[in-house]
């Protein structure tokens, strides 16, 4: 008897940890080896035949590429955003979306808190100072920072990231203020935290940290007059999604000087051209999109993702879907 045809999918990336090894005993593999990205071009003829699709944020899954897959029967993001997707044209194909919330939420916040340190504190400024060979002596004026502790910060989007963010930021003796679409009365009593409006929340901020998703609402959720309505001197944390933010005025704010910094994990377009204005501006902490980037983290999200694209092509809701009602 002829063995049962394996579903076909396409991964569009290396990824780390077992994911890999253990889709390969379910299902016929076909992985995109490079390092960067498959070209458009060639994600739209990669994807013709595949019943299965793990994505990456980079990667943009639209009704183009929906019709150009029409045996495509699950999608699985390894991100726990999902804006690269058009959930409703997968909706509309009866496709489920699967993504990776939770497992990545710590590290994030381990790396937003750390830009926020690292921002604060000049501590990229230092290190390239002393390799430079700058570093002559002592002096009571090098290098001056902003305190962290007895700060204010602001926190844009309460959900598990932010969540975690504040937990850091109550450690360090911070004063907390956030927005959020809803209340979250029960952080409210564990950490102190209070719930302002977005003008409040801007203008008495030390530290603004973004932790919402991309949509149509937060696209350039900071843009000129909001910037400009910051406190003085403040320094804006973007571990989220590079389009939150304005970058033309984010550039211009920091270059006049209003802000004090900006710490940049994402940026629109990413990755930042090398002759963008932001990179212009010394006051600015940038790094490659990896706030999730740990061994352990990684390896989790592959996991995830796995798992629920297994779900979604045996007909299950996976564990983790944006679009669950597919399955009601
Ligand atoms: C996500 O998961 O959405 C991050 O941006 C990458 O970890």
């Amino acid at each position: 008897m002829a063995p049962p045809v394996r579903p076909r999918v396409l991964v569009t990336r290396q990824l780390p940890g077992e994911a890999l090894d253990r889709l390969g005993r379910h299902v016929e593999l076909r992985v995109w080896e490079d390092e960067l990205p498959p070209p458009r071009e060639a994600l739209l003829e990669l994807v013709r035949g595949m019943d299965g699709l793990i994505t990456l944020l980079t990667d943009r899954v639209d009704a183009p590429l929906l019709a150009s897959a029409p045996s495509l029967r699950a999608v699985s993001n390894v991100a726990v955003g999902y804006d690269n997707i058009d959930v409703p044209a997968c909706t509309a194909r009866r496709i489920p979306v699967g993504n990776t919330p939770g497992v990545l939420t710590e590290t994030t916040a381990d790396f937003a808190f750390a830009m926020l340190m690292g921002l604060a504190r000049r501590v990229a400024e230092a290190d390239a100072y002393v390799r430079a060979g700058r570093w002559r002596t002592w002096s009571p004026t090098l290098l001056l920072g902003a305190d962290v502790h007895g700060a204010t910060l602001g926190l844009v989007g309460l959900g598990q990231i932010g969540a975690a963010m504040a937990r850091r930021a109550r450690g360090f003796g911070m004063r907390v203020l956030y927005v959020n679409r809803h209340p979250r009365p029960e952080l409210e009593a564990e950490l102190g935290l209070q719930r302002v409006d977005k003008a409040t929340l801007l203008a008495e901020s030390d530290f603004v940290s973004l932790h919402v998703p991309l949509t149509p609402e937060t696209r350039h959720w900071l843009g000129r007059a909001e910037l400009v309505s910051m406190k003085r001197g403040a320094m804006l944390i973007n571990t989220a999604r590079g389009p939150v933010v304005d970058p033309a005025a984010l550039a211009e704010a920091l270059a006049q000087g209003h802000l004090g910094g900006a710490a940049l994990d994402v940026t629109d377009p990413e990755p930042l051209p090398l002759d963008s204005p932001l990179l212009q501006v010394p006051n600015l902490l940038i790094a490659p999109h990896i706030a999730s980037a740990s061994h352990a983290t990684r390896g989790r999200m592959a996991s995830m993702a796995a798992d629920n694209l297994l779900a979604a092509l045996e007909g299950r809701r996976p564990p983790h879907c944006v679009n669950p009602e597919l399955f009601l």
